[in-house]
């Protein structure tokens, strides 16, 4: 028989991480990269991308029946917000349908990812895994049940500048909603510009400056660090249209929208910053 395979996108956040949370609209992005998960019919060792015991606990509950050579790949930076463990949990919930003969429905997707989702980060609003499961650029907004819009896809590259430090979504969750009610004039006004965000979003010079300022608005929320600001500052001044932290913060990646990557790959590599270039993953057609 031949393998079972699934695969899941990346993903970044253009606007509206941890607002989100909270019930307002969010953008993000599936990116040209992600985790692929094959399962051949023959017995065989679990490899994964990396050795860690909740995700190994995660993918052995589960595998289906039978002896099954599981192999787990990832091309995503791991635990940088960008969507790691949705990706993982969609491709390995594909994977598994396929090697039962499965054909899953949408919605049965949704549960059996969120339910991963949940192990790993608690109280997920659920867009990492829209997007990953979907592709393209979708505007999100928490359910149930949750409302998932497709939208136009962008012709615009970005570059990812990786901080170097991984962030803990459930820590800066949590951090985040310990903040609250005094902070949530910030999560409106997240949840405003987000709107401006995507009336803009094939306009890179004007969604850029937007991308900026929801930025300074995680500033004020306390998810931002020194390196994410001095990496948002670095992209600006090589030329970036806008730049920000992209997924819960404390660490994890910063995304810059830009016209030509060439300065800003530059001024990284002298700086010994991990940078790379992403552009949007085509969206699913057959989902509804
Ligand atoms: C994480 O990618 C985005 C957050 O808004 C958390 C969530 O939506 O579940 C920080």
């Amino acid at each position: 028989m031949s393998p079972a395979i699934g695969h899941g996108h990346g993903k970044l956040i253009l606007a509206g991480e941890h607002a989100v949370v909270y019930g307002h609209p969010a953008l993000a992005m599936a990116v040209d990269r992600g985790f692929t998960t094959t399962l051949t019919p023959e017995p065989g060792p679990l490899q994964l991308p990396v050795e860690d015991p909740r995700l190994r606990a995660v993918v052995q509950d589960a595998l289906p029946e039978g002896g099954y050579k599981v192999q787990i790949e990832s091309t995503l930076p791991l635990g940088r917000g960008m969507g790691s463990s949705a990706a993982l949990a969609v491709s390995l919930v594909r994977a598994v349908a396929s090697a039962r003969g499965e054909q899953l429905d949408p919605a049965v997707e949704w549960e059996r990812v969120f339910a991963i989702e949940q192990r790993f980060h608690g109280t997920p609003s659920g867009v990492d895994q829209a997007v990953s499961a979907r592709g393209g650029v979708v505007r999100f907004r928490r359910g149930p049940p949750p409302e998932i819009t497709a939208l136009p896809h962008p012709d615009w590259e970005v570059v990812v500048l990786d901080s170097g430090k991984a962030g803990d979504t459930r820590t800066m969750v949590d951090k985040v909603r310990a903040l609250r009610p005094a902070i949530d004039p910030i999560l409106s006004a997240i949840g405003a510009l987000v709107d401006q965000a995507q009336a803009v979003l094939t306009a890179p010079r004007e969604l850029g400056p937007l991308l900026t300022e929801n930025h300074r608005l995680l500033q004020q929320i306390g998810v931002s660090t020194p390196t994410l600001d001095t990496l948002v500052d670095l992209a600006l001044s090589a030329g970036a249209h806008g730049a920000k932290l992209s997924g819960a913060g404390g660490g994890g990646v910063v995304l810059a929208l830009v016209g030509d990557p060439a300065p800003i790959l530059t001024a990284a590599r002298e700086r010994g910053i991990s940078a790379f270039c992403c552009r949007a993953a085509p969206s699913d057609p057959e989902l509804p």
